[in-house]
């Protein structure tokens, strides 16, 4: 039986998705040396023929780096991170994401592959509001076999309640289990939301905007909880921000996204105030 994955699901309509096999991706190959967690080459969006929204995005994201991508309202950041997963079928480029590789659209089997090792955490997390904060936390295993059991943390196998258990431990929130998500802050509802990414034990961690709209304090506890969780189980981590703060102090390293190109992308230790300002300047 399979089952909605609300943990993918977002506010996004996503085009249907056509299937193209990709068996002559032409990626430089290093598969001697450990597989990329993500190397994308020449990637291009365009939802409209008149708007190119990604011209040529190249790039290469090595295990457990923790990377924040940058830009202004509408540069692409949001169409790149669903691009890079197959959520979105690209324009062209070629994409090599935890060992599957796709040309304009993965099939539903590599879509499938793709998920099942990813974690995702929206803006608006996604909670359903009158279920418990456990079983929404217990929702990170769905899509996964036999996973219709974790529509309701009662009917969910003894190690999935124990591990979502843990997972709100590790956002520091387990005297929350009991309480419904409606009645949670927006930093308390956010931690669920990354303890519900984090029981799927994903390699890569993707999170659009996951302190926006928080106030400062819990944004920098969400930002801190989130890091120091991703490194602490050698996930890598790719998160949006517009918070500048947030972008250098959080990551390793920053890529800014400025009309459909790649404006820098450098080590957070190196990115100076003029370079943030660059990619804001018209
Ligand atoms: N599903 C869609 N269909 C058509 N156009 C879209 C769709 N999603 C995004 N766009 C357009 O693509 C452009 C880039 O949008 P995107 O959401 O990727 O930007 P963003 O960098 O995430 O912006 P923000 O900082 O506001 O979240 C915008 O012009 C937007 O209107
Ligand atoms: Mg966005």
């Amino acid at each position: 039986m399979t089952s909605p994955d609300p943990v993918l699901s977002d506010n996004t309509p996503s085009k249907s998705i056509s299937s193209e096999l990709m068996s002559d991706v032409p990626l430089s190959d290093n598969s001697k040396v450990m597989a990329p967690i993500l190397r994308v080459q020449n990637l291009k969006k365009s939802y409209d023929k008149e708007n190119v929204i990604l011209n040529g995005i190249s790039l290469h994201i090595r295990e457990g780096e923790t990377v924040a991508l940058i830009g202004s309202n509408g540069a692409g950041k949001s169409t790149l991170l669903k691009c890079l997963v197959g959520l979105h079928e690209n324009t062209d480029g070629d994409v090599e994401v935890l060992g599957t590789r796709f040309k304009r659209t993965a099939t539903r089997q590599q879509r499938h592959n793709i998920r099942k090792q990813i974690g995702f955490v929206f803006q608006n997390h996604g909670l359903v509001k009158r279920l418990s904060a456990h079983t929404n936390v217990v929702h990170g295993f769905l899509g996964q076999k036999g996973s219709w059991r974790a529509f309701n943390q009662a009917f969910a196998p003894q190690d999935w309640r124990e591990k979502a258990m843990h997972a709100l431990e590790a956002v520091k929130l387990s005297d929350k289990a009991k309480d419904r998500a409606d009645s949670l802050s927006g930093g308390q509802a956010q931690r669920v939301a990354i303890a519900r990414a984090l029981v799927r034990e994903p390699r890569l961690l993707i999170a659009d905007e996951p302190a926006a709209s928080l106030d400062p304090a819990s944004g920098h506890t969400v930002m801190q909880q989130f890091v120091d969780l991703a490194r602490e189980n050698n996930i890598t981590l790719i998160f949006t921000s517009h918070d500048m703060e947030h972008a250098v102090s959080y990551s390793d390293r920053v890529i800014a996204l400025k009309s459909g190109k790649i404006h820098f992308d450098k080590p957070s230790g190196e990115v100076s105030k003029a370079d943030l300002h660059g990619v804001f300047d018209q």
